[in-house]
Formats: C-alpha cells, structure tokens, sequence
C-alpha cells in the first residue's frame, strides 16, 4: 500500500502507471480527517516483484509499505503508524477504550424499550443494543418486529440522550430502513449495524454493509469457523471502504460448551489486538447464556465480562430486560435492570485493574 499527495497529475499518471503493471489490481481508499486526508493505494496480486524503492521513487508517493499480512486494511503491521480508534456520534471507539452497550437482545414492546433507555439514562450510559431484526434457528421462532419498532426505538433513544446503539441486521435491506427510520427520527441516535455470527461469512452482505461507511460496523466472531476466517471477514468491510469495525467476541459453538451456551473465547482479546489495529468486543450474554451463579454470589456472565474486560476489552455487548421470563429473545441470559448499577460498578472494577496492569 502507499499513501500518496494529492496533486492532480502527480496522481493521475501514478494510476496510469499501476494500471500498466500486469496482474495487478489498484483499490483506493481515501481517509478524510479533520485537517487532511489521506489517499491509500492498496495494490493487490502478485506485488512480490515490485521493488519498494522502485515505487517509492514514483511522483507523488509519499510512503510505502509491503503487506504481506492476510488482513491488509485492518491488519497490524510492523511499521503501523495508522490510528486504531474511530469516532462515531461523540463516542470515541478505539483499542485503549471502553464502552458498555446494554440494552434488549429483541425489542419487544415500546414499554420495554423506554424502561430499558430510562435506565441507561440514569446510569449515565450513552451506548445500547437493541435488536429489530432476529435470526433464529427455528422459523416458527419470533423474528424480530423489524422496521415496524424503529421509529418508537430510534424517538426513545434520541429522549434519552442515546448516541450509538448497536442493531443487527441480516439482509441488505435493513440497512436502508434503519436510515430512513433515522432520518425520520432526526438522527439523534448513531446506529452501529452489528453482522450477527450467523452472517460473518455472508460475504455479499458484508460487501454491501462494507460499501457504506455512515454507520460502524459491530461484526460477531463466526461461532463455528475459525479466528483467521473471521479476521478475514472483517477485512472485507474494510476492503470495501469501511474500516471502522469493532470485532465481537460472542463464544464458540462446540459440544464441550457445557455448562455454558457456547464456550467463552475471550482469552483472543489480546490476539485479535495484537493481529489487527480494531477495537475488540466481547458478548457474555451470548457466550455464557443464563444467569448462572458461584458460590460467590457472581453470575459466570459477569465473570466472564471481568476476564475480558481484564484482558484489554474495548466493548461489552450485553443483554438486560425488565421482565426476562417475558422476553421474546433469550430471555434467560438477560440481566435484570436492577442489576445494572452493579454490573456496570464491576465492569469498572475490572477497567481500572487492567489499566493499572498497562500503566
Ligand atoms: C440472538 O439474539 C439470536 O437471535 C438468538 O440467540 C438465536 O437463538 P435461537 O437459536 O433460540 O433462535
Ligand atoms: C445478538 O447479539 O443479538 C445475536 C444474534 O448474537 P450472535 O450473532 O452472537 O448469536
């Protein structure tokens, strides 16, 4: 890849001189800061007889760096000095940061969705996660309200001074219905479009959620494919234009699970860190799936989020409902809102450990 200035001729005739080059492909990726912006050009093939010095001599060429590594856009590399963080409506999203999103696994209800946002408001929370649109395994399950809950969703997050909240979706389609609901609400709310474990390898979805670089990306870890796969399904977003993504760590489907739902993974915060410049996520809810709890009193999902959040993590992704018996989604994972105070008071707790442990 190589960042290039922006003279006009400079860099037309660099174009003209790569597309000369046989067998190799040129994308561009142009990230606009505040005071300047940078033109990537990344080019993709059998680069290995191109010679740095070479290309680095070409008009206009400013820096160039030889990526051999898979994850080429969100990859780690060893002279890396591309930043690791993004800002979204407010909220600064980066591997040295931490943010809570709580919220319903399935909005059920405007009742349930303004009880839940209230609470957030009055823990001082700016992040949730609301679920509109459910991939189930069964078909006769509830799928989700859809389109139809986002306007009392995205009305109540804007009342309760929400600025990102994290929501799924599963078909292309959504991502123009949650922008027309935000538009129809004043955009108050910013939404980050999580692709759920099911989709991490739907491939055109993630180019076509990859192309739009409006909203964030949340992308689960695939539960059944490995680690390098689901990195790699990260860097499509990223190759189609979005590189804020925030990679989620959500447990691993296999049959030695037991007692959990599926078995924790947290222990790749760090390596998900180490290979790539994203922020990483973890998912107790979905992970651990009950209430469960030691003798000490501690539910396993709240220890569970002080191992990840010990371990570096930058988001916690977790489940509340006023009524859990009543939840239409997985209601045995959620927290009771009561219990918020004190999962937050913990997460805290195990924030300030790992931070004493970097200092
Ligand atoms: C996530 O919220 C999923 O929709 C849910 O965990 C799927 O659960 P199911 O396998 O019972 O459909
Ligand atoms: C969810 O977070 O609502 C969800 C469906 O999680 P996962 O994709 O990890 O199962």
């Amino acid at each position: 890849s190589s960042t290039v200035s922006e003279k006009p001729q400079e860099y037309q005739a660099l174009l003209s001189h790569l597309a000369g080059l046989p067998g190799i492909q040129t994308r561009v990726h142009v990230e606009r800061g505040d005071e300047q912006s940078v033109t990537e050009l990344y080019l993709i093939g059998n680069t290995k007889s191109l010679d740095i010095a070479d290309m680095q001599s070409l008009p206009g060429v400013e820096r160039v760096v030889r990526v051999s590594e898979e994850y080429r856009i969100l990859g780690r590399h060893r002279d890396d000095q591309r930043p690791t963080h993004f800002e979204y409506n407010g909220v600064r999203f980066g591997q040295d940061t931490l943010n809570v999103f709580a919220g319903l696994c399935a909005v059920d209800n405007r009742e349930h969705v303004e009880i839940m946002l209230k609470a957030l408001r009055d823990n001082g929370q700016v992040c949730t996660r609301m679920g509109a649109y459910k991939p189930r395994t069964s078909p006769y399950a509830f799928q989700g309200h859809g389109k139809n809950c986002l306007p009392y969703v995205f009305e109540l997050a804007g009342k309760y001074g929400i600025r990102v909240m994290a929501m799924e979706i599963t078909h292309e389609s959504h991502v123009d219905e949650i922008n027309e609901a935000l538009h129809q609400t004043g955009e108050a709310t910013g939404v980050m479009l999580q692709i759920g474990t099911r989709n991490t390898q739907n491939f055109e979805l993630l180019k076509i959620v990859g192309r739009q670089t409006k909203m964030p990306v949340l992308l689960k870890r695939g539960f059944g494919i490995t680690l390098d796969e689901s990195l790699n399904a990260a860097e499509y977003l990223a190759s189609e234009g979005n590189r804020n993504v925030v990679f989620c760590l959500r447990g691993m489907k296999t049959n030695m699970a037991d007692p959990h739902r599926n078995f924790v993974d947290f222990a790749h915060v760090p390596v998900v860190k180490r290979l790539t410049r994203m922020p990483v996520c973890v998912d107790p809810s979905h992970s651990v799936g009950s209430r469960a709890a030691s003798p000490d009193g501690i539910m396993d999902m709240m220890h569970v989020t002080a191992q990840g959040v010990l371990a570096g993590a930058n988001m916690v992704l977790v489940d509340f409902h006023p009524q859990p018996p009543k939840a239409l989604v997985d209601g045995p994972q959620a927290m009771l809102l009561d219990e918020l105070p004190y999962f937050l008071e913990d997460v805290q707790i195990a924030r300030d450990a790992y931070l004493a442990r970097v200092a």
